[in-house]
């Protein structure tokens, strides 16, 4: 009997403890402890949203959400209802993520609501889930711009040594995509008689971009800026000179493969809308957080809509996308019509739009990796040597750096196909827990005062966990390693939670306990 007691006062203890949830005012108190510089404005905002948004989405995998031939199930022509129905389903997580950021204007996110609503255990949970989306998108899409570099020197392969427009397959691809090309004639280095294949550019910008992120924040923004400039100006420029090669017949049949394609355009062209929520991770960088955050959030993710309207318009008028389409269609399709439409030079501009749109999503995806974790070191979840800043420029440069470590030996070692698939899980479960922690912090905290409130609560936040979770769900009932691997990942974070972020935070608990008896002790003893 009295071992079944201790048995149930165990778990009641072990499940109160995990549930244990950390009031938003201590996060905010926390933050201005160790206070990041504050340096951002709300154009700073915008354009960091824009610069995190409009990446690989818009540039190649539009393409395959088009492409409505009988062969494939993309929109068609009706890619541009597919467009706004993602933007939709982002619209509502991204007024909840508004909600939560003016509030609780701290690093870290949905990482740091779900620790002001659901407790330690999820909120543990959703910083590892986050590390998909950021940090495993941050792999991918460095290894995205490793291949827009090597298709872009290739149109230069008159001017430029051989070495260079058309380097070899071993030094340009992770291991998992060079074991499909290389073929038994090529060279390739071995270490005990395994090939030996690095993706260099990729490296090389992964360690780029985290140098500029250690030099600071503003900076980062000031780099993103001219990148946004750069590719927003060659999206700008295929609209314009675009419309000139639109054939409004290309816009019939409308939806060749019916609701169908357009839901799937629709799962497939939410990846290019990720992005916006790595905003509110920069929320305690912020110089006026309660009024800017918002109109950077929902200003950047309305420009991103207009911006993909357009292109899907153009793109669909200037290519018959109800018949199969070419490959180089699917891979780089703004730069494929430019060429069919004869303008070589148009779609040389679009290579490097690309590249730049690439780069300042790498960026703002980096930054957001560290920032939660900045936030979850805080708290104890992993060392917090990560918390230290950097003397000259107050930036967490350890933490920066081991994230571009760790990219790197994902670099080396990942399967990107599966990579790219996580980060949509990691994104999605993200969004469905802010929607549900908005809900729960409006009936635990009611009198908070919320510089921006979701309107039609609880309506909206519901929309978002259904649209959300039923992309989720449609992806998870196509057999795929990610639908596997998802729940792998989710098993390793609970084991990581148990043996160190439970035992780092009893021992901290303790801690502060004893320091507070102490304390006591001398106010007793009048001292
Ligand atoms: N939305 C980002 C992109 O399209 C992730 O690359």
């Amino acid at each position: 009997m009295a071992e079944k007691y201790s048995r149930a006062t165990f778990t009641r203890n072990f499940l109160k403890t995990i549930t244990r949830i950390k009031n938003p005012d201590e996060m905010l108190s926390d933050a201005k402890k160790v206070g990041l510089e504050k340096s951002l404005g709300v154009w700073d905002l915008i354009l960091l949203g824009v610069g995190a948004i409009i990446g690989s989405g818009i540039f190649a995998i539009v393409g395959i959400a088009a492409a409505g031939g009988d062969s494939t199930v993309g929109a068609g022509p009706a890619l541009t209802v597919s467009m706004v129905i993602a933007a939709i389903a982002c619209i509502f997580s991204a007024l909840c993520y508004s909600e939560f950021a003016t509030m609780i204007p701290v690093a870290g996110g949905a990482y740091t609501y779900t620790f002001a609503t659901l407790g330690e255990f999820a909120a543990w949970m959703v910083g590892w889930v986050l590390m998909l989306e950021y940090a495993i998108g941050f792999i991918a899409v460095a290894c995205a711009w490793s291949n827009h570099l090597i298709q872009f020197l290739s149109g230069f392969e008159k001017f430029l040594p051989a070495w260079l427009a058309n380097p070899p397959v071993w030094l340009v691809n992770d291991p998992f995509t060079a074991s499909k090309l290389i073929t038994p004639d090529m060279f390739v280095p071995k270490l005990f008689g395994i090939p030996i294949c690095i993706n260099l550019p990729a490296i090389i910008i992964v360690l780029l971009m985290t140098a500029i992120l250690v030099k600071g924040t503003k900076d980062s923004a000031k780099m993103a800026g001219l990148m946004v400039a750069i590719k927003l100006g060659v999206i700008a420029l295929f609209v314009i000179a675009g419309a000139f090669y639109v054939k409004p017949e290309n816009w019939t049949p409308f939806a060749p493969n019916g609701f169908e394609g357009i839901f799937a355009g629709a799962f497939l062209i939410f990846f290019a809308y990720i992005g916006f929520d790595a905003l509110a991770t920069a929320a305690e960088e912020c110089k006026n957080p309660q009024k800017d955050l918002p109109i950077g959030i929902i200003g950047s993710l309305i420009v991103t809509t207009i911006v993909y309207v357009l292109v899907a318009l153009i793109l669909t008028g200037m290519q018959d996308t109800s018949a199969a389409v070419p490959t180089a269609f699917l891979k780089a399709p703004m730069a494929y019509c430019m060429t069919l439409a004869g303008q070589n030079w148009a779609a040389g501009l679009i290579s490097i739009g690309s590249l730049a749109g690439l780069t300042s999503v790498l960026l703002v995806l980096e930054m957001a990796a560290t920032r939660i974790l900045y936030a979850m070191s805080r708290d104890h979840f992993i060392s917090t040597k990560f918390q230290k800043l950097h003397p000259k420029y107050k930036t967490p440069a350890v933490l920066t750096w081991t994230v571009g470590g760790l990219a790197v030996i994902g670099i080396l070692t990942l399967n990107l196909d599966v990579a790219a698939e996580l980060c949509n899980y990691g994104t999605f479960t993200s969004f469905i827990i802010v929607c549900v922690a908005v809900l729960i912090l409006r009936k635990t905290d009611p009198d908070r005062p919320r510089p921006f409130k979701v309107p039609f609560s609880p309506f909206l936040p519901a929309l978002g966990i259904i649209t959300c979770g039923g992309l989720m769900v449609y992806k998870s009932m196509q057999p795929s390693s990610s639908a596997l691997l998802f729940p792998v990942w989710l098993g390793v974070g609970a084991i990581i939670y148990l043996l160190y972020g439970f035992v780092k935070n009893r021992l901290n608990e303790n801690k502060i306990h004893n320091e507070k008896v102490a304390q006591r002790k001398l106010e007793k003893n009048g001292i």
